[in-house]
């Protein structure tokens, strides 16, 4: 399976079986990004939540592709008002077995709404995904502080992946992400969410090598570079 990283939150994964799955599609705005929202055409969208920098180019992709969008009830409304209709609407707790793959949604200690015409869309609660596919589990994180369900999910879950976001400001910085990390004995960590915003700058490679002497092999990727899990 491949990971591929667009910048930002931003993941495509695809399936040994070439399913291409895209999370939280932020390409137009980001100054990360090396390509365009009309250059990407996923079978799967999945939304941890509706800030504007993880739904991002989400409606029109979905409009040109018509692929499937996986996201809380509430996003699930704002986007059939968009005229999308091809949505999955899930929870928090619950998980799904499509045919990809087992998809279930994860706590995250954040906020969601999106600002249109001055006013705020009230977009449900923010989640963050645990996704099985292929015999391997890969965490997204989506944007959270440090909390107590991480240690739950390590415990319940054999995590080969985490994607974790190490910005500050808004979510785990690295001090947080490193405990996050312990918390979910995480086999393997790709940092996300730095860098897009001054307010988000951090080393990235400081944290990659401090997770290292916590003996968690961390990966850290430039845009448009995969990983192999
Ligand atoms: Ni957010
Ligand atoms: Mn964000």
């Amino acid at each position: 399976m491949q990971i591929l990283f667009h910048g930002h939150a931003c993941f495509s994964i695809f399936t040994e079986n070439n399913t291409h799955l895209l999370i939280d599609p932020f390409f137009s705005g980001n100054r990360l990004a090396q390509i365009t929202a009309d250059e990407i055409s996923p079978a799967v969208i999945l939304l941890t939540h509706g800030h504007w920098d993880h739904i991002g180019d989400t409606v029109q992709i979905a409009q040109r592709t018509g692929c499937l969008v996986i996201c809380v009830p509430e996003i699930v409304t704002y986007l059939k008002n968009k005229g999308i209709r091809n949505c999955h609407g899930m929870n928090i707790g619950g998980g799904y077995q499509f045919d990809f793959g087992y998809v279930k949604m994860t706590p995250a200690l954040h906020s969601s709404g999106l600002e249109e015409n001055g006013q705020v869309i009230y977009m449900g609660n923010p989640a963050g995904f645990l996704l099985q596919i292929d015999g391997k589990t890969i965490y997204h994180a989506g944007d959270t502080g440090l909390s107590h369900e991480m240690t739950l999910l390590g415990t319940a879950n054999r995590i080969d992946l985490a994607l974790l976001p190490i910005g500050g400001n808004f979510t785990l910085d690295p001090k947080d992400a490193m405990l996050a990390a312990r918390a979910l004995h995480a086999r393997h960590v790709i940092p996300m969410h730095y860098n897009t915003f001054p307010v988000i700058e951090q080393n990235e490679n400081f944290f990659s090598n401090q997770l290292l002497n916590y003996g968690i092999p961390c990966t850290v990727l430039q845009p448009e570079e995969s990983f192999t899990l």
